[in-house]
């Protein structure tokens, strides 16, 4: 892949790269030259050392659900230098009906998918303002679009980032920071090979247009589009990126 000078040496910031999207997200952006600051919860440095398609990405141990962790890598921040972009990828998903959900539940995931990039956006967000440009991308789901029974807590969730996206792409846009959401449909990652039969996802498939799975790359290419300089005017949407699923 070329190296694209309008991204070389920019740094972006993607919450939860070690693995599945976020880790798609930060392999692109590094082959397009970008300084990626990728978190993960534990140990990232060690862990994540010598990973190939990932060199020279700047590794920190970020806990989104932690208050305490995200105090300590908010205060951090301003060592990194400029923050041109944001890529709030950690997300998690608790499906059950909702009878059954606890306060601890409800917690868990407002905390992890809502309250972690309402705080960075804020933070980042204002430096973003104040040297007049960045962009911010909100990792949200097809389930903050349509929904299905067991997804309350995570539509919900979802749901608030989009809107968030929104709030924030109408109070930043003055300030020339672009703020969008990207709403990946199912996504072919590790995670999603064990917990699905082969027999389970062909089923899926069926239900999808394209008929296949989305590769993690599939939403990498987007986001690097959203956060790169080829996106001028796009800014408070809710791309979906579903291989068509939501449409039918
Ligand atoms: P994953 O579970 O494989 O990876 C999630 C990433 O978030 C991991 O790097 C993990 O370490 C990080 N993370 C989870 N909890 C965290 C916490 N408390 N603090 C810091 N990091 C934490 O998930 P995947 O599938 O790669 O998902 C990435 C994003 O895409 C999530 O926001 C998810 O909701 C969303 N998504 C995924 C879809 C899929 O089919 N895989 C479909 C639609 C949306």
């Amino acid at each position: 892949m070329m190296t694209d000078k309008n991204m070389k040496n920019k740094i972006i910031i993607v919450t939860g790269a070690t693995r599945g999207i976020g880790r798609a997200i930060a392999e692109r952006l590094v082959s397009q030259g970008v300084v990626v600051v990728g978190t993960g919860t534990r140990d990232t440095e060690k862990r994540m050392r010598g990973e190939a398609g990932l060199e020279g990405v700047v590794w920190k141990d970020l806990d989104v659900g932690d208050a305490t962790s995200m105090n300590n890598f908010i205060e951090e921040l301003p060592l990194l230098g400029p923050i041109q972009g944001l890529v709030n990828n950690a997300g998690i998903n608790r499906i059950k009906p909702i009878s059954e959900v606890s306060e601890e539940d409800f917690a868990e995931v407002l905390s992890v998918n809502l309250r972690a990039p309402y705080l960075l956006c804020q933070t980042i967000g204002k430096g973003m303002a104040e040297r007049g440009g960045g962009s911010i991308v909100n990792i949200a789901s097809i389930w903050s679009v349509v929904s299905k029974p067991g997804r309350t807590l995570y539509t919900t969730a979802k749901s608030g980032l989009a809107g968030l996206t929104r709030a924030l792409a109408v109070e930043l846009g003055p300030s020339g920071v672009l703020v969008n959401t990207l709403s990946p449909g199912f996504t072919l990652t590790d995670l999603t090979k064990q917990s699905l039969t082969q027999s389970e996802m062909d089923q899926l498939c069926e239900q999808i247009p394209l008929r296949k799975m989305a590769d993690p790359d599939d939403i990498a290419r987007t986001v690097a589009f959203l956060v790169g300089p080829e996106n001028r005017y796009i800014t408070g949407q809710n791309l979906v990126v579903d291989g068509g699923f939501t449409i039918v």
